[in-house]
């Protein structure tokens, strides 16, 4: 069944929506199947960002931690394709958005933010037609659930929330979280360890956050692989905890500038596309 695109959708979808038509329609023998799947559907995610310049790269980063933890949790070789592609398209649902709210910057009014949080369900739709994508577009309809039961859309909890969905939700945040002030690739990524730690066991499955600590060592730190020239958006993602103690996320926060954990100092870090504190 044809899927119903917003009239005020990115122009790009139509293009993109052409080019995962020619890959379902592809006869590849199994051998070879997942791998060309892989490297057309990069092909794919270049176009997304293009449609997102602010958060280009986005998807192929997120593969690549998720992909990381996948394979530090034993996944087996279909599951970690599913979890490849999924990765490497997950925000395509903010295509289906206006303009002016896929572009947003900074706070965004309640009903931007709204519209916002439905993308994961957005993108899991536009992909469900495509049979090569049918995992991944339920990974996608997931990945802004939380291990606590307070994220979007479904608000799904635990292990109620598929695995790879849970995986996905931390590659995401950790390549989304941007901090300003420190621009040696190594540090930061170590920083934006620490942040994503602060939410194990509230918004993320604390099992699968040992899993990327185990393999830090491993994620890469080249020049411009994990560190964005514009604060990435949108992130969609808080710190839940620090929710929960009544602090709405606030740049200007003191206290948000200056996180102490475990004894040491988390630098300020910037959070986007929130809707503004009342
Ligand atoms: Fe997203
Ligand atoms: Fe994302």
């Amino acid at each position: 069944m044809p899927v119903h695109i917003p009239t005020e959708s990115h122009p790009a979808i139509l293009k993109i929506e052409g080019m995962l038509h020619k890959i379902d329609r592809l006869q590849l023998p199994t051998s070879s199947r997942r791998e060309v799947e892989s490297i057309l559907v990069r092909q794919v995610s270049k176009e997304i960002d293009r449609a997102l310049p602010w958060q280009a790269g986005h998807g192929r980063r997120s593969a690549m931690v998720a992909l990381m933890i996948g394979q530090a949790m034993a996944l087996d070789p279909g599951e970690l394709h599913a979890l490849d592609l999924a990765a490497l398209l997950h925000d395509i649902g903010l295509l289906t958005l206006p303009l002016r709210q896929a572009a947003h910057r900074g706070f965004v009014d309640s009903e931007s933010y709204l519209a916002i949080q439905n993308h994961p369900r957005d993108g899991s739709r536009l992909l469900e037609p495509f049979s090569f994508l049918r995992d991944a577009s339920t990974i996608i309809a997931h990945h802004h659930e939380r291990w606590d039961g307070s994220g979007y859309p479904y608000g799904i909890r635990g292990r109620f929330i598929p695995l790879a969905a849970r995986i996905l939700s931390i590659a995401d945040a950790f390549d989304a979280i941007h901090i300003p002030e420190v621009s040696n690739h190594a540090a930061r990524n170590l920083i934006a360890l620490k942040i994503i730690r602060l939410a194990s066991g509230t918004q993320f499955d604390p099992e699968l956050v040992d899993a990327l600590c185990l393999c830090q060592e491993s994620i890469p730190v080249a020049r411009g692989l994990f560190f964005l020239k514009v604060p990435a958006s949108p992130s969609h993602w808080l710190p839940s905890n620090l929710l929960r103690e009544g602090r709405p996320y606030n740049p200007e926060d003191e206290g948000m500038k200056k996180l102490v954990v475990k004894n040491e100092e988390v630098p300020r870090f910037e959070v986007v596309n929130r809707p503004a504190p009342a």
